[in-house]
């Protein structure tokens, strides 16, 4: 087989078979096929795409370049969700106790945040002591005593995806939804899950900002993990304000808590349902009329707190934290951010809110910045709501890196005019 073939090939909107993929994702990985022949291929896949079965032999292939978790030593269904990257989200921290509570096994392997958006390996670590790094060994054996895990990848999972995304990074081959499918499908292939539910964010904080995108690109990864034998859903939920009132790594594992004891803002606890519904009923948990019930009776109970409390004693982080959360750290300053007139806030740029916070400290423009686990902002007034000028709409919590940056960009990305504008939450499930 000869590269420059595949490339006339898909050049020519043929199709390629499974052998073919696999010879350019081995051929690649093991540096035999150049950057400029695999550049050329990205981008005949850009401009003529790939079927349903290609997508799926391209995530195989990925898949089968590094490490593939066998989780079939943990007794049950493992369920694992994964989010396209949004502002504000803290969907694990409080799903992953929830879905063991209710009996079914989260097994999940995290990231870290990047530039506007947050990852929860960062957020988990503002918790003292608490450890992300695990053997497959004590992984599994941790999931199957206690029902749930949250570790980092492993640094050889899917070292085919590291090295093409670094390529389509800088060849303008990213947007490209067979390629991201594939990408993202990859890992949560690897990582070992039955039942993965994924939520596919869109609007102004997310990569994708349309919603039949969004919906094309959910329907393919559902399709590859049906394909590979995977129990898949995904619900399409709005990125056009952050989930829930907190961004920042103490900030939202505060939130967390505060949902796993009853309270929290209400758009986070719809997507943590939404999912753990999606989940509970792919594991044959309950079904979808009694999933909700079920769900506020372990919250209602204290099981799905206490499982939070579990996790973090299983990998050594400090109990009491979770306890008494005000021990979390803490920012020096917390400065409000007020309405600049009276009306109602019909836009958030939520990749702009989510860069202020960055910009405070509470993420990485490049993966070596260091974070500052404090900082962030906590909105108290989000879109749709009616404020009078002066009236604040979101507290900075800030050491003293970049406020007034942040507030400029807050100021720009806020708009507050005449029409009351009512956001679409999840704006649809797809299976
Ligand atoms: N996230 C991924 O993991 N891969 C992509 O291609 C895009 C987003």
């Amino acid at each position: 087989m000869r590269m420059v073939d595949l490339i006339i090939k898909k050049r020519e909107k043929q199709e390629l078979t499974k052998e073919e993929i696999s010879f350019i994702i081995e051929g690649f990985t093991n540096k035999s096929i150049p950057n400029y022949q695999m550049s050329a291929f990205l981008m005949a896949v850009y401009f003529n795409g790939m079927t349903d079965e290609e997508s799926t032999n391209m995530a195989l292939a990925m898949m089968n370049s590094g490490d593939v978790f066998d989780l079939s030593s943990i007794e049950g269904i493992k369920v694992d969700k994964h989010s396209t990257g949004g502002v504000g989200d803290k969907v694990s921290i409080v799903l992953g106790p929830l879905m063991a509570a209710c009996g079914a096994k989260f097994a999940k392997m995290s990231g870290r945040g990047l530039g506007h958006t947050g990852g929860t390996l960062d957020k988990l670590e503002s918790i003292k002591g608490f450890n992300i790094e695990m053997s497959e060994k004590d992984f599994i054996k941790q999931v199957n005593e206690i029902g749930l895990a949250i570790i980092g990848q492993s640094d050889n999972i899917t070292p085919a995806d590291k090295y093409i995304y670094a390529l389509r990074d800088v060849t303008g081959t990213v947007p490209a939804i067979p390629l991201i499918a594939s990408s993202i499908m990859s890992k949560k292939l690897a990582s070992g899950a039955n039942a993965i539910c994924l939520d596919v964010k869109v609007g102004s904080g997310a990569f994708l900002e349309t919603i039949t995108e969004a919906k094309k690109l959910a329907e393919l990864m559902v399709n590859i993990g049906n394909l590979a034998g995977r129990k898949m859903s995904a619900i399409i939920t709005s990125m056009d304000e952050p989930l829930g009132n907190n961004i920042g790594n103490a900030l939202e594992v505060k939130e967390a808590i505060e949902m796993l004891k009853g309270g929290g803002p209400e758009d986070l606890k719809i997507v943590v349902y939404e999912i753990c519904k999606q989940l509970l009923i792919a594991a044959e948990i309950t079904c979808e009329k009694e999933a909700e019930a079920l769900l506020d009776e372990k919250i209602s109970s204290g099981e799905a707190f206490n499982k939070l409390v579990e996790m973090v004693v299983a990998q050594g982080g400090d109990k009491e934290v979770i306890l008494n959360p005000e021990l979390l750290p803490t920012a020096k300053y917390k400065i409000p951010f007020i309405a600049y007139k009276s009306g109602f806030i019909e836009e958030m740029d939520t990749e702009q809110i989510g860069v202020a916070g960055m910009l405070l400290g509470a993420g990485r423009r490049t993966l070596d910045d260091e974070i500052d686990m404090a900082v962030g902002l906590e909105f108290v007034n989000k879109v749709g709501a009616y404020v009078n000028k002066d009236d604040v709409i979101c507290y900075l919590h800030a050491n003293s890196k970049n406020v007034e940056q942040s507030l400029k960009i807050l100021q720009e990305a806020i708009k507050i005019g005449k029409n009351k504008r009512v956001l679409k939450l999840i704006e649809g499930v797809i299976k």
